[in-house]
């Protein structure tokens, strides 16, 4: 039997565990991205970086996208030279990135006119998940289709979950990140009282994980908190940001007030502005450093 034939659009820090993956498992993996070296890397992952995305758009049998921002998706797949003008009917279109999702819910109707199904499937794991095919995935879009992406699904990831209607995926994607966004900042507030209070901040942190307030975003996240390493990238700032204003766009549809997550986007926001962008989101701490003129680190 010929190899299904996938299309990668965006080959970074997640992009490039799903190719490696789908390539072991067994699919003909065509890749772009606007970034040169990003498309050098996908040769040694075994698949092939191919610059002309019509060519792409019109010889897979899935494409995936895993861009940095909903917008990019969107001129992806919707735009004026975009998958959907090219695709053909009874394809499928899996935004595995973290996006809009009142945009996902528009394209997934673009698409169902054109004959292709599209699912929201946003990741959770980070580059690691990606690389090792762990990652946890949560699905949105229509369920009947489901059963034709699940095996694609299950050779980059360990958790699929089918969730509903398209959007839901991200849905859940959104109001997951502000949790540990906010996490982190009150996590950072938090070791800075208990170090001015005279403790360690590892001995803070390591009974943090043995009593009630242990969480995997310690986990994920402490180690760049106590040592201020914050080029130790687990998660782009900028990112992480990003979700946040995606969580607040849902919000205010929903009429939701925003008492908690308001504040925890001001805090993301104003370390953006710094140059915090690019560094981990644990960078979020040196912004409540500087107004409560402590430190986590002891110098
Ligand atoms: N990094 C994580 O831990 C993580 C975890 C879960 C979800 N996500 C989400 O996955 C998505 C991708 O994240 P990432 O960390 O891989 O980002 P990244 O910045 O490492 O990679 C994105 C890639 O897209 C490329 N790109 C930009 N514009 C493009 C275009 N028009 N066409 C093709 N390629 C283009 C960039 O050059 C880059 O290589 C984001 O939406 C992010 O929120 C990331």
């Amino acid at each position: 039997m010929d190899q299904l034939k996938v299309g990668v659009f965006g080959c970074g820090a997640m992009g490039r565990g799903i190719i490696k993956n789908l390539v072991k498992g067994g699919y003909e993996v065509f890749a772009y991205d606007v970034n040169d070296q990003a498309m050098h890397s996908v040769i040694e992952l075994g698949a092939t970086p191919i610059y002309n995305k019509e060519l792409i758009f019109r010889q897979v049998h899935y494409l995936f996208t895993s861009l940095p921002t909903t917008e990019l998706v969107e001129e992806t797949i919707a735009g004026e030279n975009g998958a959907l003008h090219f695709m053909s009917s009874g394809t499928y279109i899996l935004d595995v990135s973290t996006s809009d999702v009142e945009t996902t819910r528009r394209i997934f109707e673009q698409a169902k006119q054109k004959g292709i199904s599209y699912f929201d499937c946003p990741l959770s794991g980070g580059p690691d998940g990606a690389d090792k095919g762990e990652l946890t995935i949560v699905v949105g879009g229509d369920e009947v289709q489901f059963e034709h992406i699940s095996p694609l699904l299950r050779v980059i990831g360990k958790e699929i979950e089918y969730i509903g209607e398209s959007g839901s995926g991200q849905v859940i994607k959104l109001c997951n990140n502000i949790v540990v966004a906010g996490i982190v900042t009150l996590l950072s507030e938090s070791l800075l009282t208990g170090v001015k209070a005279g403790v360690p901040a590892e001995k803070i942190a390591s009974m943090f994980q043995k009593g009630s307030a242990q969480t995997k975003v310690m986990s994920v996240f402490g180690p760049n908190l106590i040592s201020g390493d914050h080029e130790n990238v687990k998660f782009m700032l900028q990112h992480m940001s990003k979700d946040i204003q995606l969580y607040m766009d849902l919000a205010k549809q929903e009429k939701i007030p925003t008492f908690f997550s308001a504040m925890v986007d001001n805090f993301y926001t104003i370390a953006k502005n710094n140059g915090k962008g690019a560094l981990d989101t644990s960078a979020v701490s040196q912004v409540l450093e500087v107004l409560t003129g402590a430190t986590i680190v002891s110098k």
